[in-house]
């Protein structure tokens, strides 16, 4: 089917409106120029704090700062991206209280413009999130596998091969829910126990190694597009950019190698006059 999205800016209302018809569909971006190749496909752009380990090459997302997550927002707004911008809130910035968690939470939305915060929770930030939701910041919950959580739970494990694990991801999902988050992500969950949460839940449910039952799924753009060689079972690559980058670039460097680039076409000659360039607005 082709692709011809809306081009009215997506909100909190529109996303919820889609529940159970129109799927939710969702790419992490964490620069503006990726926000706006991907903006026309999406409903929603993620900032997540999987930039920590895609860009930077950290092990795990422990280590990014509200500082890295501010930094990327403002860059994919810059973009002024249609879909819903939501932006994680990083491991160590939200956990202590309700009230350290809203310090956060609103330094994002006014630093970044983004539309949205994502926190990894399960029923313990339930009251953190209702406070940030009764003080006007929508807030997206992550449940199941929770990457900011492998040093408690020993690793990147899927969750809901026992029955007293389902119940409990099903109390995390109502309680996220009953706080005031407006939409949950799944990941790493049981396909049977993700298809129930979204069944049960009035909320969006977004699948990411979940269900195909969910409302939405989200993938980290980088796994899908192939920059990587090792992905996780649910990643489906759509393309291999990383073979075709390095092509690319084994074909300059033999150009370059070769007094092959630039050619006469690629450089300047003495009579060409200046063009000049075009006026950009500021941005913050
Ligand atoms: O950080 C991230 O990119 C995420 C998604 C993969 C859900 O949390």
């Amino acid at each position: 089917m082709s692709a011809i999205r809306p081009t009215r800016k997506r909100n909190v209302a529109t996303i919820c409106a889609q529940k159970g018809s129109d799927p939710i569909i969702c790419l992490t971006a964490y620069n503006a120029m990726m926000a706006q190749l991907l903006d026309p496909h999406v409903d929603i752009l993620l900032v997540g704090d999987s930039l920590g380990t895609v860009l930077h090459g950290y092990e795990t997302t422990i280590p990014v700062t509200v500082d890295d997550m501010v930094y990327h927002g403002r860059s994919v707004m810059r973009a002024e991206p249609k879909a819903l911008v939501v932006v994680d809130i990083p491991f160590g910035s939200y956990e202590a209280s309700p009230e350290q968690a809203y310090k956060t939470a609103s330094r994002i939305l006014k630093e970044t413009g983004a539309d949205a915060v994502k926190l990894e929770g399960d029923v313990t930030q339930a009251s953190t999130i209702e406070f940030l939701v009764k003080r006007g910041v929508p807030v997206m919950a992550h449940i199941g596998l929770r990457p900011q959580a492998v040093r408690a739970t020993g690793g990147y494990r899927i969750v809901g091969k026992t029955d007293e694990e389902c119940d409990s991801l099903k109390e995390d999902a109502r309680a996220v829910q009953e706080a005031g988050a407006f939409a949950v992500v799944l990941e790493g969950v049981v396909e049977a126990l993700g298809a129930e949460i979204t069944r049960q839940l009035n909320i969006p449910t977004i699948g990411i190694g979940a269900s195909l039952q969910c409302d939405g799924q989200i993938l980290v753009t980088e796994d899908m597009l192939g920059f990587f060689e090792k992905t996780p079972k649910f990643v489906r690559k759509f393309a291999d950019l990383r073979s075709d980058i390095s092509k690319a670039v084994e074909n300059y460097a033999n150009a370059v190698r070769d007094h092959n680039f630039p050619a006469e076409i690629e450089t300047y000659s003495a009579d060409k006059k200046a063009i000049p360039l075009p006026l950009k607005k500021a941005q913050p």
